[in-house]
């Protein structure tokens, strides 16, 4: 009997499945890439234009955050600072270091220093600082040890996902007021923790939303 198909065609399913398989990882890979931006952003840790130093200004100096960062516990909106707040040290201290030409620079032509922004909430996403940080939410808990860090990483994910595991826990993650500010600051145990954290919930009557009108306004 004849073969009524061209020899090629036996080729035909074996091409068939590789094309498919090749799809199919494609997809997946693309899919985990898309829900999963939490893994993308963690550890990100750009090249900033002068090589501010975090541990030297906040563990060795022992600046609190809001020197430079002063809206964070007033406003919606937390900010890097002006160079301005930089040179009322910099204007003595190692007022010729080539590590502040840029500095210098930007105090003379009063154009701001370039920093690189490492955090970034969705423009759909409502975030507020002021109300997370004066409810006893502190910088750690979302910035990780920064006090420790030389140059600044993304520490934790900021997804939807890791805002809702606080959201649905705070009793986990609210501290004393006064130890906001304080990186190294930590319970005595888990125990404790939960113990403190559930009775500040209740004194404070802290209630994150969980709805999505709550973070999606
Ligand atoms: C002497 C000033 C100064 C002090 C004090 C300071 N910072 Fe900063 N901070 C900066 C500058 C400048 C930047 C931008 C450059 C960089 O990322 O290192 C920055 C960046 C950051 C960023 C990253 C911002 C972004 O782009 O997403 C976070 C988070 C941050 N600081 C948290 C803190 C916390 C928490 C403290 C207190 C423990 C603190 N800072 C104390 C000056 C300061
Ligand atoms: C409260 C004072 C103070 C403020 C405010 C301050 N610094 Fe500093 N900075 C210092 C001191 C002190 C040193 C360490 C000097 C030394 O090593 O002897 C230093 C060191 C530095 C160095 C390293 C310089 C070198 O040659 O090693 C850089 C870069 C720097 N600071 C950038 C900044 C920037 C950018 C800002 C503003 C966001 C800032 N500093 C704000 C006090 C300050
Ligand atoms: C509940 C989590 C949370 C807490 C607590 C928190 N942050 Fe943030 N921070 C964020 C998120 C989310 C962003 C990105 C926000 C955005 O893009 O509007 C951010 C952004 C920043 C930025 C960058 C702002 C900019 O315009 O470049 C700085 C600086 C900062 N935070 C400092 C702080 C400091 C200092 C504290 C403690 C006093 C703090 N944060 C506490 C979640 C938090
Ligand atoms: C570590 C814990 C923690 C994390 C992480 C956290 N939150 Fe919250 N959030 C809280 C607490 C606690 C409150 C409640 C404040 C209160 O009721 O006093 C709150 C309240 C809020 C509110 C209500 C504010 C208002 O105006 O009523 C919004 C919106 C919000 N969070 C958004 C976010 C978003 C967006 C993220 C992630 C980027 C996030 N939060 C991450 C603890 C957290
Ligand atoms: C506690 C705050 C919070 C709540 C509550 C919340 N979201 Fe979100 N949502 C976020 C944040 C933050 C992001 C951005 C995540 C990122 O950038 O990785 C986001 C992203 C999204 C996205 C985009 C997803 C993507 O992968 O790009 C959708 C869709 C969404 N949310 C829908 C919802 C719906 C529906 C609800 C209610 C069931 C909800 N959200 C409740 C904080 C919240």
């Amino acid at each position: 009997m004849a073969n009524i198909f061209p020899a090629w065609t036996t080729w035909l399913p074996l091409k068939v499945v590789i094309c498919l398989v090749c799809l199919g990882s494609m997809t997946a890979v693309g899919v985990t890439y898309y829900f999963t931006p939490k893994y993308t952003r963690v550890g990100y840790q750009p090249l900033q234009p002068v090589s501010f130093d975090h541990s030297l200004h906040v563990q060795q100096l022992g600046l609190d955050c809001r020197y430079c960062h002063q809206s964070v516990e007033v406003s919606s909106h937390s900010s890097v600072p002006s160079t301005q707040t930089c040179m009322t040290c910099h204007q003595q201290v190692k007022a010729q270091s080539p590590k502040l030409e840029i500095v210098r620079k930007s105090w003379e032509t009063g154009e701001s220093i370039p920093w690189v922004k490492i955090h970034k909430a969705p423009d759909y996403v409502y975030f507020n600082h002021a109300i997370h940080v004066n409810s006893g939410v502190s910088c750690y808990s979302c910035h990780g040890q920064i006090n420790q860090m030389a140059v600044v990483w993304h520490d934790q994910p900021q997804s939807m996902g890791w805002c809702l595991e606080c959201h649905r826990h705070p009793e986990a993650n609210v501290r004393p007021k006064d130890q906001v500010y304080n990186m190294d600051w930590k319970a005595e145990s888990p125990k404790a923790q939960r113990e403190m954290g559930q009775q500040f919930v209740k004194e404070w009557n802290v209630n994150p939303p969980e709805n999505c009108a709550g973070c999606h306004r």
